[in-house]
């Protein structure tokens, strides 16, 4: 297992989880979130390091950091998926895995969350089980980083 955390990068608006249309998005806080994340990875002797903002530019300095200092970043850039070609291009720059990841599942929803820039480069993406895509990616970044482990374990 390595010894460096996973980042779990959060974009715009994921800081009002848990008020913010709990319809589309579950009554789960960001800090909920953060707690599942880090007792799923302690079981997987894994640490996270768990982070959101609203500013697109800090996202990169994020994934820059993350070159250096991640194994692996699971990342949900919020609208930024459907807009941003300079998160594509840093994540397609820092040659460490990213799983993108979504509380909904974007193809079921609006036409304008139908493309992401970020998909094309990530390692792979998951969406659509709220609060738990969270808790899958960290499943999938133990997979990824422990390829030799047995499924189920
Ligand atoms: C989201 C989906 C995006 O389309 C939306 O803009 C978000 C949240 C999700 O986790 O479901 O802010 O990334």
């Amino acid at each position: 297992m390595p010894s460096k955390p996973l980042y779990v990068l959060n974009g715009p608006n994921l800081n009002l989880l848990g008020v913010r249309e709990p319809d589309v998005y579950g009554r789960d806080s960001l800090a909920d979130i953060e707690a599942a994340c880090a007792a799923r990875a302690r079981g997987h002797g894994l640490a996270i390091d768990f982070r959101q903002t609203n500013h697109e530019g800090q996202l990169i300095d994020w994934l820059h950091e993350a070159r250096e200092k991640a194994a692996l970043v699971v990342f949900n850039p919020g609208a930024y998926t459907h807009t941003s070609i300079a998160l594509r291009d840093a994540v397609a720059a820092i040659g460490v895995p990213v799983i993108e990841i979504h509380l909904s599942n974007p193809a079921a929803r609006e036409e304008f969350r139908h493309v992401s820039h970020v998909a094309p480069v990530a390692k792979g993406v998951i969406a659509g089980f709220g609060a738990h895509s969270y808790v899958l990616a960290i499943d999938a970044a133990a997979l990824l980083l422990n390829p030799a482990a047995p499924a189920g374990q």
